[in-house]
């Protein structure tokens, strides 16, 4: 048909949308959001549902495959991550070049990076054999990757993983365990981490996902394509809201200004400071993630015995936001990443290490979506256009007579 595309085509024009606010990129199968309705759903299974009933192993095959697995197709998914969660003692060694403060985002990205000169063999795009390959090790080994960077950055030593273990227990014990001792986790700690990593799964075309398609479509490897998504994930308008909202309500905790000072300093704009945590450009209404977590964080904080001030300080936070015309005006709602903060912090996570939960959790949709992207026949490299709105052509002067 004679649609727009084919019309700005005809006509030379080109639409201009600053932060794609109004551009699908895509076709895709993969995650559904009503952002007014506040519902979400991977491959048609609401939210709700799975952060009940799933696990993010199963998760991850439902988003990757398309349909939930049956046992024998989850007893083998979860066999062969299990198998693939050692690094490579080289790869290893890249742990000591960085410095001991090293923030752990971008020592999880350039190893993921890294990656992929260990799996030269890997990096054809439509060898789906390999991508299946990739897929697997990805998913066995960024949290073995992620461990290491948070032991790095403590100066402790690093354990081998242990692959009797499920991805969470193996995670947290790699993260936290004494290898002199046995280690485990609380199981209500376990299936809270669990079902956060359910939650940041997918979210169709956000900005790090976008990143990944991006990167991929010039028929970059999966590793290479990944490991450019941590990087998008690590800013605090994305991934870094996560600890830049435990750092705000750390700041409200330890200031002479109570809650109220702070919320007037956020609707008046003062030094461009934004109420964390809030506001979402697809979700006009709750954003049922948010609406999970909150519930989690009070059961595993109750659940630890902690009383933690800086929940007291979000939920007043929050109840002052839901009543206060700026925000009803501007429809900002808590998003997902308002109180998981507390849980990682609750649980033993320093806060550099939350993006890199964040990671963990969205890494099987990029992997989804860049799998799609791979196999659509529609996919064309990513190539925005632009609006020139520089100099008109002017000769060169040359250095002597400028
Ligand atoms: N606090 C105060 N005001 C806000 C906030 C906030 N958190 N978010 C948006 N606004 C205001 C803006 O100042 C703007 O006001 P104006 O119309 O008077 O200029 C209006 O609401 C619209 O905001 P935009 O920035 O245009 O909305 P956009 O869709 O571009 O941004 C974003 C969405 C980046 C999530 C934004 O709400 C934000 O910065 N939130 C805080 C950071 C955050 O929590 N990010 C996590 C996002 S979810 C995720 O990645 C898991």
């Amino acid at each position: 048909g004679f649609g727009i595309g084919s019309l700005l085509k005809e006509t030379g024009l080109v639409t201009l949308d600053a932060g794609f606010t109004n551009t699908a990129s895509c076709e895709s199968a993969i995650t559904y959001i009503d952002g007014d309705e506040g519902v979400l759903r991977y491959r048609g299974y609401p939210i709700e549902q799975l952060a009940e009933g799933s696990t993010f192993v199963e998760t991850s095959f439902l988003l990757i495959h398309g349909h939930l697995p049956s046992e024998s197709e989850l007893t083998d998914f979860t066999e062969r991550i299990q198998r693939h969660t050692l690094l490579h003692e080289d790869l290893k060694r890249f742990f000591d070049g960085f410095p001991r403060d090293a923030h752990p985002m971008p020592v999880l990205s350039s190893a993921v990076s890294a990656l992929s000169t260990f799996y030269p063999n890997s990096l054809n795009p439509f060898d789906a054999e390999q991508v299946e390959l990739s897929t697997v090790r990805l998913l066995a080994k960024l949290p073995t990757i992620a461990a290491y960077a948070h032991r790095k950055s403590l100066g402790q030593p690093l354990l081998y993983p242990d692959n009797r273990l499920g991805l969470v227990e193996n995670f947290t014990r790699l993260a936290f365990g004494n290898p002199a001792e046995d280690y485990e986790l609380d199981p209500v700690l376990v299936k809270a981490l669990d079902q956060l990593l359910i939650l940041h799964a997918d979210h169709e075309q956000n900005c790090s996902t976008s990143t990944v398609r991006l990167v991929g479509s010039g028929q970059a490897n999966l590793f290479a394509s990944v490991s450019a998504g941590i990087h998008a994930l690590s800013g605090p308008l994305h991934g870094g809201a996560n600890s830049a909202v435990l750092d705000m309500l750390e700041t409200i905790k330890n200031s002479d200004d109570d809650v109220d000072t702070f919320m007037t300093k956020v609707k008046n704009k003062e030094k461009g400071v934004r109420l964390m945590g809030f506001g979402h450009r697809v979700y006009k209404n709750y954003d049922p993630r948010a609406a999970i977590v909150k519930k989690t964080a009070d059961e595993v904080l109750s659940q630890l015995g902690k009383r933690d001030e800086l929940l007291d300080i979000a939920m007043r936070l929050e109840e002052i936001a839901l009543n206060d015309d700026y925000f009803i005006e501007r429809k900002l709602y808590p998003n997902v990443d308002f109180y998981t903060g507390i849980i990682y912090k609750a649980m033993g996570f320093p806060t550099k290490m939350f993006t890199v939960l964040f990671a963990l959790g969205r890494l099987p949709g990029w992997i989804a979506q860049w799998r799609e992207m791979i196999a659509d026949p529609a996919t064309k490299i990513g190539r925005p256009r632009q609006v020139y709105v520089g100099e008109g052509a002017r000769d060169y002067v040359p250095l002597q007579s400028r």
